[in-house]
C-alpha cells in the first residue's frame, strides 16, 4: 500500500513529522512531493528558507519516508499520483475537501494538522527576537 502526500517542509517541524509518520503508518510505502522553489515563491509570493535540495535532503533521511521527489506544479497531482502508483493520498486537514476529484485515481484521507506550530509562525517568531546589539 503506497502513500503519497505533498507539502514544501520549510524549516522542518514536529507538524511536519507528525503528519508524515501517520501519513506512513496507514500503509506500507510513503512517497513524499516537496513543493519546488518557484512553485512556493508563485503560490506564497516568497521563497522558502531552506532550498529545495535541502527540503529534499531532510525529508528523506527520515526513516518513514521512503521516496522523495520534486512537485513541481500544484495541477499535477494526478499526474504524480498516476506516475508512482500512489494507492492513498494523505493530507493535512487545512486542505479539506481540496483534492477529493483526486477519488477518482486513489484513496484521499486528510489528517488533523498538529496544534500551535506552523513555518510561517516560526519565521514571524524568529523575526521578532530583540538583538543584542
Ligand atoms: N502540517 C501539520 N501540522 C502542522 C503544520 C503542517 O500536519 N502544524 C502538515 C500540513 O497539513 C501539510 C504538511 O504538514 O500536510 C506540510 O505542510 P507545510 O505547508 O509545508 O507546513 P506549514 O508549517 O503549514 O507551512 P506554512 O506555515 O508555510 O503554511
Amino acid at each position: 500500500m503506497r502513500i503519497i502526500t505533498f507539502g514544501t517542509f520549510d524549516v522542518f517541524h514536529v507538524g511536519h513529522v507528525n503528519i508524515l509518520e501517520r501519513a506512513k503508518s496507514l500503509g506500507t510505502e510513503l512517497y513524499v512531493g516537496i513543493s519546488s522553489d518557484e512553485l512556493n515563491n508563485s503560490k506564497k509570493g516568497r521563497y522558502p528558507i531552506y532550498s529545495q535540495e535541502d527540503r529534499m535532503h531532510i525529508v528523506s533521511a527520515l526513516s518513514c519516508v521512503d521516496f522523495v521527489f520534486l512537485e513541481e506544479s500544484l495541477e499535477l497531482k494526478k499526474d504524480y499520483i498516476q506516475q508512482y502508483q500512489a494507492n492513498m493520498l494523505v493530507m493535512g486537514d487545512d486542505w479539506q475537501g481540496k483534492f477529493d476529484d483526486m477519488k477518482l485515481y486513489c484513496e484521499v484521507k486528510y489528517l488533523p494538522r498538529t496544534p500551535s506550530v506552523s513555518t510561517t509562525e516560526i519565521i514571524e517568531v524568529v523575526r521578532h527576537i530583540p538583538s543584542n546589539e
